[in-house]
């Protein structure tokens, strides 16, 4: 097996015994907080990284973590591991479907593997460079080409309220222009519905490397355009992405 196969066969593993221990909900989740008071973190996204690191630490010692937790492991073999370990914690926290496990390993060309898992929809998306994106095994291709008067667009809003002013304008300009928003509250998952044909397009402001690391190389895969612009990520079809990029940044 060549070891682009074994990081993804390591990853669906790590992905599958993080979704359990998730799945497992204690009665009781405590918070804090992070960068706003409505930036929330439970022991459970602690719980979680914590698993994802140790088992990436026990079967490749040399590699590089970065995690949203805290993980930060310098890499001595090339390859550097970026997880989100709940992407999603609000819908977590009150216990609506569509959070995720997010990871993705890196080598020096890019995204080498990516895996999202939504354990309350069953889904495993998963990607290796140049080998294509699949969900639970059948092969993705995402929806293309797409006017911008139908297109269903996923978004996401961020937990700082000046990047929330910056939301509203984006949200404003394009809500009578398209055929409708979800708001589904991963955007690992919102980008891998790209991927999907389950949407035709995606874009949020303010996401970090381990939100998008893994489902942007999905969508890569399944013929998306993802692209990102300063804080602006923005991932469809090539025909939509032209567009909802002409909007955004014009
Ligand atoms: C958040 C989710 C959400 C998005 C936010 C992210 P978290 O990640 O992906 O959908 O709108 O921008 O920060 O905090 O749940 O890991
Ligand atoms: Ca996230
Ligand atoms: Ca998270």
């Amino acid at each position: 097996m060549s070891e682009i196969h074994e990081l993804l066969e390591l990853a669906v593993r790590i992905a599958k015994d993080a979704g359990a221990l998730l799945s497992a909900r204690p009665e009781h989740l405590s918070i804090d907080t992070k960068s706003s008071d409505i930036d929330i973190v439970t022991q459970m996204d602690r719980a979680s990284e914590k698993l994802i690191f140790e088992s990436i630490l026990a079967a490749r010692p040399d590699d590089g973590i970065i995690g949203e937790e805290g993980a930060n492991r310098p890499s001595s073999s090339g390859y550097t591991w970026v997880i989100d370990p709940i992407d999603g914690t609000v819908n977590y926290f009150y216990n609506m479907a569509g959070w995720s496990v997010s990871i993705a390993v890196k080598d020096q060309k890019g995204t080498a593997v990516g895996v999202v898992y939504s354990p309350t929809t069953s889904s495993l998306f998963t990607a290796t460079r140049g080998g294509g994106s699949y969900l639970n095994g059948r092969k993705l291709k995402c929806n293309d080409p797409i006017e911008l008067d139908r297109a269903l667009i996923a978004t996401g809003f961020a937990y700082s309220k000046e990047l929330r002013e910056k939301q509203i304008a984006q949200f404003n300009d394009l809500i009578l222009k398209i055929r409708d928003y979800r708001r589904n509250g991963s955007a690992a998952i919102d980008i891998c519905h790209v991927a999907a044909g389950i949407v035709d397009g995606y874009y949020e402001m303010g996401l970090k490397e381990w939100d998008r690391a893994a489902a942007e190389l999905i969508a890569e895969e399944a013929g998306a355009k993802v692209t990102v612009h300063g804080e602006l990520t923005i991932a469809a079809g090539a025909h939509l992405h032209g567009i909802l990029s002409g909007h955004l940044l014009g």
